[in-house]
């Protein structure tokens, strides 16, 4: 099996689990709460009438949460599990959407249009190996002075063992594997054991780079002391949805956005 094969089969199992998780409430979702965080609300700005590509979707909720802010927009994921869900959810919410299932490098088999933005979130450009091929996809379906937006987990995130102690390196180009146990939602255990998940962790120099070497302008790069989500190791809350290690508090950044142009 190659990487991405064995990432589609661990990400399908714990599809199932988020879709049921308290950490994604999909239950305020259906009632009309946004899935978005008010970092990407606030620096996306107004969107309605934008066409707009959501890489690496997941089961739909941001997808369908930018569709409720008025964008026409279409969804891509690798997972199978996850892109079933969307459409039901999609359908059942009567929120227009369209998502198609690939993987973001095979894009161009299943997608032949371009968009004012795309668009990528939390935890997505782990799961993919070359950022220059990547970016390379970004530009070819950006429209003419069109956007790109992302909001990443920090790269020095990934330094921090579960101690919160630097045991990994902030450079890494190899691949990371490790065997699926548990979902990082509510940490409840996945029931096929023989899951694994590869990943690679890319600094921000090289994400930076692959946006500037394709021709993409960057026009903004921010960085952020608190985590939206809980979903890494010894964090604790200080204030409504920001988040931070218990060790280091906010002396750290956690996340960062960029928002680039095609020219
Ligand atoms: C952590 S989730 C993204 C979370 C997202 N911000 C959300 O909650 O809506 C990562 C997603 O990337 C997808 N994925 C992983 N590798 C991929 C690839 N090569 N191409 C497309 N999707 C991929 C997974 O299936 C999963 O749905």
């Amino acid at each position: 099996m190659d990487n991405f094969e064995y990432n589609r089969q661990s990400w399908n199992e714990l599809t199932t689990l988020h879709a049921e998780s308290d950490f994604y409430n999909i239950e305020s979702f259906k009632k009309g709460k946004t899935s978005l965080n008010h970092i990407e609300i606030k620096e996306l700005g107004d969107i309605k009438g934008k066409k707009l590509l959501h890489l690496q979707c997941h089961f739909g909720m941001d997808t369908i949460s930018l569709a409720r802010k008025g964008a026409e927009v279409f969804g891509v994921d690798i997972s199978d599990t996850s892109i079933q869900k969307a459409i039901e959810l999609s359908n059942e919410l009567e929120v227009p959407a369209r998502f198609v299932r690939s993987n973001v490098y095979d894009i161009e088999n299943v997608l032949d249009e371009t968009f004012d933005i795309v668009y990528t979130s939390y935890g997505a450009i782990n799961w993919l190996n070359d950022l220059d091929k990547w970016a390379k996809i970004i530009k070819r379906y950006l429209n003419p002075n069109g956007m790109f937006y992302m909001v990443e987990f920090h790269p020095f995130i990934y330094t921090l063992n579960d101690n919160s102690e630097i045991t990994e390196s902030y450079f890494k180009s190899k691949s990371i594997e490790t065997i699926v146990e548990n979902s990082y939602t509510d940490k409840s255990d996945v029931s096929n054991k023989n899951l694994i998940h590869i990943e690679w962790h890319h600094s921000l120099s090289e994400v930076l780079n692959s946006l500037i070497t394709n021709g993409l302008k960057i026009e903004f790069f921010n960085e952020f002391p608190y985590q939206v989500y809980n979903c890494f190791p010894n964090l604790t809350e200080i204030e409504t949805g920001k988040w931070v290690s218990e060790k280091y508090g906010d002396k750290i950044p956690y996340m960062y956005s960029i928002k680039a142009t095609k020219n």
